[in-house]
């Protein structure tokens, strides 16, 4: 009896060890996920560190700190250029349509869901961009509003997608699948969007994280 707890116990903390080391491995380094799904949620990691900037910001506005419209525009920016254009283009011209053929009826709402999603943080980046046009100071108040819903929102996306859809591909998504998705990712990124885009958009991400580590 004695020998069987001793063996349940360390079945216990060996199966323990494992969860936690899987706990501990990154996002993007999930074992199930393909090298397309993959690359989607390394560039998360990125989009995560601006919408901390963006958090910050507009924490500080609503402290009655000044807006820096400069990094404001920088953050507009990145979310027009690198998450819109590049990294929502891949999921919506290549991966999205992929998962849909698939995966069927598992991912149809889903996947509309997301799309919503995109497009409604495309509106508030426009919104934003009009906004810091008008008056300074009547307009912080509604920046730093739209700021908060715009990270709210993305954070909830990111999340929703790293868990649901893209750790799970490996049940759905071919390994034939995922090498081709990266076949149309690598159009966008040096055809459609230019050589030197991601390291320009990378180095901006950076920049605005090397802010939020100085206040
Ligand atoms: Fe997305
Ligand atoms: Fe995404």
């Amino acid at each position: 009896m004695r020998r069987m707890t001793y063996g349940l116990l360390v079945l216990g903390t060996g199966l323990g060890m494992a969860l936690v080391a899987r706990e501990r491995r990154g996002v993007y380094e999930s074992e199930a996920a393909g090298p397309a799904s993959r690359q989607l949620m390394a560039e998360h990691e990125v989009i995560l560190e601006v919408l901390r900037a963006a958090q910050t910001e507009a924490d500080h506005a609503r402290q009655g700190f000044n807006l820096d419209d400069n990094r404001v525009r920088d953050i507009v920016d990145f979310s027009r250029n690198f998450t819109d254009r590049c990294h929502h283009g891949k999921e919506e011209r290549f991966y999205f349509p992929a998962a849909e053929v698939y995966a069927g009826q598992r991912v149809y709402g889903f996947v509309d869901e997301l799309m919503t999603e995109h497009a409604y943080g495309r509106s508030i980046m426009d919104e934003i961009d009009y906004l810091l046009g008008g008056d300074a100071g009547e307009a912080a108040t509604l920046i730093a509003e739209r700021l908060s819903a715009y990270v709210s929102t993305m954070r909830r996306h990111i999340q929703r997608e790293n868990q649901q859809l893209y750790q799970k591909s490996a049940t759905f998504l071919p390994g034939a699948e995922e090498q081709a998705l990266l076949v149309g990712f690598d159009r966008i990124e040096r055809v459609d969007l230019g050589m030197g885009f991601h390291e320009r958009y990378h180095r901006l991400a950076e920049t605005l994280g090397e802010g939020l580590r100085q206040r």
